[in-house]
């Protein structure tokens, strides 16, 4: 294996790189298989650490949220397949965390142990460790092509108000050809875009839309209400 290609890392824009892997929910052909819907690949250091289980857990807890944003969960770790069956089943019958126990996983967690996707992926970063992936998260549109990357070390559990929030604006700024701001919630003020198809800085300015205001030529926004976004993202 050449240097470029063990330490590949895929970029935002990119196609999400193509693999075949066995997961403990059967075998997947990623990105093909998820094609049409969006898809959360996201990579975790080991089986049977703590970290990794309270982050499985609140994952777990959340997939029917992610499934009704259209979006399916795909995890990996460089463990082998009786591993992750095992650790699912332990989380299953024994952990109880912050409320949640009873935690039935049922996304499934790709076997890696040769590497050979979490390589292709960046996800071994030698400087954080040799033999494990970081906490890696590539978010994969329904055309297959890989639009936000978020990563983590060992230390640090994700936060999943976030990965969620993420999924949510991503695909908000699809829908309306808008961009969102900092912190950005549904209900909040999006921005237009201030190139192209909202005309020059001065017709924005003086737009007669009661529902965008510029704080200069170069920042406008615009009410889009909670409603009108839930029910194109959640369909509700
Ligand atoms: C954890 O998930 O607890 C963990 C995994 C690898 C290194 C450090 C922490």
């Amino acid at each position: 294996m050449d240097e470029q290609t063990v330490f590949s890392m895929p970029r935002i824009g990119d196609p999400a790189p193509e693999f075949k892997a066995v997961t403990t929910q059967g075998n997947i052909n990623f990105p093909s298989d998820y094609k049409g819907s969006w898809a959360i690949l996201f990579s975790h250091p080991a089986d049977f650490t703590p970290v990794c289980t309270s982050e499985f857990m609140a994952f777990a807890s959340l997939e029917k949220q992610f499934n009704e944003a259209n979006c399916k969960l795909v995890g990996l770790s460089v463990d082998g397949l009786y591993s992750h069956i095992a650790w699912l089943r332990t989380i299953k019958e024994k952990i109880e965390y912050k409320g949640m126990k009873d935690i039935e996983v049922n996304f499934p967690l790709i076997e890696d142990i040769k590497m050979d996707v979490a390589r292709k992926y960046g996800m071994i970063q030698p400087n954080e460790d040799t033999t494990k992936a970081v906490r890696a998260v590539f978010y994969v549109d329904p055309k297959g092509i890989i639009r936000t990357i978020i990563y983590y070390p060992l230390s640090l559990g994700r936060n999943f108000d976030e990965l969620y929030r993420v999924l949510i604006a991503l695909q908000t700024a699809d829908a309306f050809n808008i961009a969102t701001p900092a912190d950005w919630r549904p209900g909040d003020d999006v921005i237009v875009p201030t190139a192209g198809s909202c005309g020059t800085a001065k017709e924005r300015m003086d737009s007669k839309d009661p529902d965008v205001h510029c704080l200069d030529w170069f920042f406008c926004l615009k009410k889009l209400d909670k409603e009108t976004v839930l029910k194109k993202v959640l369909k509700k």
